[in-house]
């Protein structure tokens, strides 16, 4: 039996597939490569000494799961396969749903065909949008504001109706907060396409010298220095909650929901401060205006998954920075070096 991960040459594919491999799992694997290269496939074979099945092509191709189903023996399916760049879902909203939605309804319905019923699904804490009170927990009420965090929520939405369509199907939906790192080795990594959205790649290409100086997207939030807080969680924690994820489908629970996050919140000024530490070089900065749709806090209660998948985080903040700055200055252009 193999688990099939959609979109495992990305970032936390990849870092998730080394788990499973490491796990001794079979592991096929299906990327479109839009915002990935095979190159982070033949990496985790460098880490690990093994190798996946893989096949290039789009979770819209129901034809190819099809064969793909039918080829394989797979007992779940781990979904990261997604376009998760914000503004680009405000710009191209059509775009954002025909991709994370009907592309996962594809992939339900050629699942369901081939009688495979777990699924891992790659949530994201944007669902909560602007908490009404921290920690978030994982039934506080949920609304999104762009095309991004709607594809995700109309995707939990679905899952949820299927689940209560059929009781043979497993499901968990993973809320992550924001993940960060890389693997301890420094071959695999984020790889972002353009210029970064997110902060840790941001920060990583300026201390390497690829970007001069960082934004700070305000400085007047209600928090301990003014600067934004959110809940960063190192990606192989994040990979190994994977695995916890998996075993737990396997005792038929129906449809669970879990935050994976620490429960810590650190800023734009921790973070930067981590990394200078990290990389023994000043990361040069300047305040600028908020950014719209930025919220000031966000960070998560993570208990129920720590009682009900038995997982916790377990990597520090210098964790994440020393990671990612060995990853960073041994990739200095990513895939590409
Ligand atoms: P990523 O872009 O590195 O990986 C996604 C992978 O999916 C890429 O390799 C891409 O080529 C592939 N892909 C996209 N559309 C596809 C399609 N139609 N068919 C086949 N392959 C396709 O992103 P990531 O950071 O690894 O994120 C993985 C998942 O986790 C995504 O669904 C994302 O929305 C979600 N998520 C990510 C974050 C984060 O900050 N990285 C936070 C919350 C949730
Ligand atoms: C962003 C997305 C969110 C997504 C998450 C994880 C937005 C509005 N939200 O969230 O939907 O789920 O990434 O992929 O894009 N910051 C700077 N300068 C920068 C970049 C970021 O100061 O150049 C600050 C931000 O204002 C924020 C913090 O750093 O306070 C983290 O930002 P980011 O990494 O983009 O994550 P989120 O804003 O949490």
């Amino acid at each position: 039996m193999a688990v099939f991960v959609t979109g495992g040459a990305g970032y936390i594919g990849t870092h998730t597939i080394v788990e499973l491999l490491e796990n001794n799992e079979q592991v096929v694997v299906l990327d479109n490569l839009s915002n990935s290269s095979e190159e982070s496939l033949k990496r985790v074979t460098m880490i690990t000494g093994k190798t996946v099945d893989f096949y290039q092509g789009d979770i819209l191709d129901s034809d190819l799961l099809d064969n793909i189903f039918t080829t394989h023996e797979i007992s779940a399916v781990i979904h990261f396969a997604g376009l998760k760049a914000v503004g680009e879902s405000v710009e191209q909203p059509l775009k954002y749903y025909k991709n994370n939605v009907a592309g996962t309804v594809i992939l339900c319905q050629a699942m369901g065909k081939a009688n495979i019923k777990n699924i891992v699904f790659s949530s994201s804490a944007t669902v909560y949008g602007d908490p009404a009170s921290l920690p978030i927990k994982e039934d506080f009420p949920t609304g999104a504001t762009n095309p991004y965090g709607q594809s995700k929520l109309m995707v939990e939405h679905i899952l949820t109706d299927l689940a209560n369509s059929d009781p043979s199907w497993n499901i968990a939906v993973l809320r992550y907060f924001n993940p960060v790192g890389a693997h301890e080795s420094g071959l695999i990594g984020e790889d972002p396409n353009d210029i970064p959205n997110n902060l840790m790649p941001f920060i990583a290409q300026v201390a390497v010298g690829k970007r001069e100086q960082l934004s700070v997207f305000g400085n007047d939030y209600d928090t301990h220095d003014g600067t934004g807080v959110r809940d960063y969680i190192h990606v192989v924690d994040l990979a190994k909650g994977h695995l916890r994820a998996l075993e737990k489908l396997n005792t038929a629970p129906g449809l669970v929901t879990y935050n994976l996050g620490t429960g810590q919140g650190y800023s734009v000024l921790d973070m930067i401060q981590a990394f200078e530490k990290a990389s023994e070089q000043t990361i040069p900065y300047q305040i600028v205006a908020r950014r719209p749709g930025d919220i000031a806090v966000c960070y998560a209660a993570p208990e129920k998954a720590k009682q009900e998948l038995n997982w916790q985080a377990t990597h520090s903040i210098d964790d994440m920075a020393q990671s990612s700055w060995k990853w960073q200055s041994s990739n200095p252009n990513g895939y590409e070096s």
